[in-house]
């Protein structure tokens, strides 16, 4: 049984309202693929029946469920590279240089989907950060309950890990668990993983040396990204660098940030007055 346009619309309305994903009419066998597991696992066997169900209950737990498998949480280790090469080697003696008295550096992750994103950070610079005698203080966020607590677990199987982690980092800081994957203690241990949705006002926060909003404001409509940026403004230290996914910019959304290359990557500083 197949969509229908008031059922496709119902869905679209209740992703958009919660979780600022834009579902553009075209998108029905997309809510289809993902919401028919959904429909199996919850017992309602078919999507519209899923869906009835929904219209029914006030907002809970299956919506989540439901807002939870509409997104899209590809990723992988050191994705695209360049955005680690730049932090490791470009910017972070910088910030070694301008943080001496406190001697700690923060980032955030801001859709960490699976974890791979602020794992990846944490490789790419330990051991300078202990060479200088640095903390180092990672925030990951996301609003999928069931990303974050894959990334919490942090399992992996031999497919996820063959996605761009080098074999020299897979033996230091990874052990085999099963015929997948396990993260070392050390690793988790960095990481704070914390539920946030990035579409509602931010709760206060630590402002940040670093943050990487990566391929997730592509799943925003225009008013939306221009208002999580704004967000950002506030929560990034002045002097600090934002990351986001090779596919979105903040040209035309907000001019405040100034865009620069560092190592091959763009890179992006705000050079405003934080407003709101
Ligand atoms: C494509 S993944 C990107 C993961 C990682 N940043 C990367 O670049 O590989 C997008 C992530 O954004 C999350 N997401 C979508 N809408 C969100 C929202 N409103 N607030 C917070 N996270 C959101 C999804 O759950 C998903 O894990």
């Amino acid at each position: 049984m197949s969509l229908t346009a008031p059922d496709f619309t119902y869905v679209a309305d209740l992703v958009h309202r919660e979780s600022a994903i834009t579902l553009a009419p075209g998108k029905e066998y997309l809510v289809e693929a993902r919401l028919l597991p959904v429909a199996r696992d919850t017992g309602h066997g078919t999507v519209p029946a899923l869906v009835a169900e929904l219209k029914g209950r006030p907002m809970g737990e299956l919506h989540r469920k439901v807002i939870d498998a509409m997104t899209t949480n590809e990723t992988s280790w050191f994705r695209d590279r360049a955005p680690f090469t730049a932090l490791a080697d470009d910017l972070l003696g910088e910030l070694i240089a301008r943080r001496s008295r406190e001697r700690k550096l923060r980032i955030w992750s801001a859709a960490c989907s699976s974890g791979q994103e602020p794992y990846s950070i944490i490789m790419a610079i330990t051991d300078r950060l202990a060479a200088a005698g640095f903390g180092l203080e990672v925030l990951a966020t996301d609003l999928s309950e069931e990303m974050l607590e894959r990334a919490r677990a942090g399992r992996y199987n031999q497919l996820e890990v063959n996605r761009g982690l080098a074999a020299n980092l897979l033996v230091r800081h990874f052990t085999r668990a099963g015929i997948g994957w396990q993260v070392s203690e050390e690793l988790r241990r960095a990481v704070t993983f914390r539920s946030m949705n990035l579409a509602v006002p931010f709760p206060p926060m630590m402002q940040m040396d670093v943050i990487f909003l990566r391929n997730v404001l592509i799943y925003f409509d225009a008013p939306t990204k221009a208002r999580v940026l704004n967000s950002m403004s506030r929560v990034l230290r002045p002097d600090g660098y934002l990351f986001l996914g090779g596919a979105e910019t903040t040209i035309n959304i907000d001019p405040r940030f100034e865009r620069i290359t560092s190592s091959g990557a763009t890179v992006y500083r705000f050079r405003g007055e934080a407003t709101g």
